[in-house]
């Protein structure tokens, strides 16, 4: 992600002059650690971001739309937060009894998560580790929820990701992007014939918008699908949409019945990676 510089200004809001000495040292460390983009509640009423660029209390706003749809009870359940960041949502699936492992590629980040799972008393239940998405393919574990919220269309390579991840998803998928404006759904898309690709063309047709340079002044922002794309991605990598708890958020589950693509991929994933899957 590339929100520092953008961020600047708002952390510098964290910095209030409250009297307790106990809180005031919080938010001096609150301030060493920024830029911040999650706006996590710590004790004592302290917040990370409070006055968050993206308006309200983020990603707080999200998961409010979000939890309905997430179990209460994840007692026994491994969950893999993807791009994690700060760790606001390790720390509310954590709060609901699972085991968290948090991947992010940016260290000032997981400084931060890390610190705050300290401040929050959650050391025991979440783990962050500094990887690339990628480097999940050289591990085998799987998790019951992968969450996979924010970073899609920052990945240059993201049909790769995802299908390492609906791969090692074992009941649930919480899956966010950017995406082009619509939400229609062309749905006869099993051929095109190579003379008559004016198909393509239809709005509903799965597509993926290539951003060669910046999308909000951010030249990580690669990619935005439209809905239909969204969908088709998701299915093509073994996955089947069960709902869709707010705009951009699809959660998904493995569909045995939809593995058929892996046989058409799956060497590319084998060589990009270097690891044999076997089984097909
Ligand atoms: C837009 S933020 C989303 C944070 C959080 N998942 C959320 O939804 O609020 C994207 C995060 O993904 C991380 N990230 C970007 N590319 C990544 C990659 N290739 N592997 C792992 N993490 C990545 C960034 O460092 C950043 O923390």
């Amino acid at each position: 992600m590339h929100v520092h510089n953008n961020q600047k200004a708002a952390a510098a809001s964290t910095a209030t002059t409250a009297a307790d000495p106990g809180t005031d040292s919080v938010r001096q460390q609150i301030e060493a650690l920024g830029p911040w983009f999650h706006n996590l509640h710590l004790p004592g009423g302290v917040q990370t971001l409070p006055k968050h660029f993206l308006g309200g209390d983020f990603p707080n706003f999200k998961w409010q739309e979000i939890k309905p749809f997430v179990p209460e009870d994840l007692s026994g359940w491994r969950v893999l937060d993807v791009g994690c960041n700060a760790g606001f949502y390790s720390f509310e699936l954590a709060r609901r009894g699972a085991s968290v492992l948090g991947i992010d590629v940016d260290a000032h980040y997981l400084a931060q998560a890390r610190w705050a799972a300290g401040q929050l008393g959650m050391e025991s239940q979440v783990e962050f580790r500094e990887m690339q998405v990628y480097d999940l393919a050289r591990s085998g574990e799987t998790f019951d929820l992968v969450w996979f919220m924010g970073v899609f269309y920052h990945l240059r390579y993201p049909l790769l990701a995802l299908d390492l991840l609906a791969e090692r998803t074992r009941r649930i998928m919480m899956f966010q992007t950017l995406t082009m404006p619509g939400d229609s759904v062309y749905t006869d898309t099993a051929d095109c014939n190579i003379d008559d690709r004016t198909p393509l063309l239809e709005s509903g047709w799965p597509r993926m918008a290539f951003i060669e340079h910046r999308l909000a002044n951010d030249p990580t922002n690669w990619w935005a699908p439209n809905h239909a794309g969204v969908e088709a991605m998701l299915r093509s990598s073994g996955l089947r949409i069960e709902a869709r708890p707010g705009h951009e958020i699809y959660l998904c589950v493995p569909d045995a019945q939809a593995q058929g693509a892996r046989a058409i991929y799956g060497s590319q994933y084998e060589s990009a990676t270097g690891v044999i899957r076997g089984g097909g």
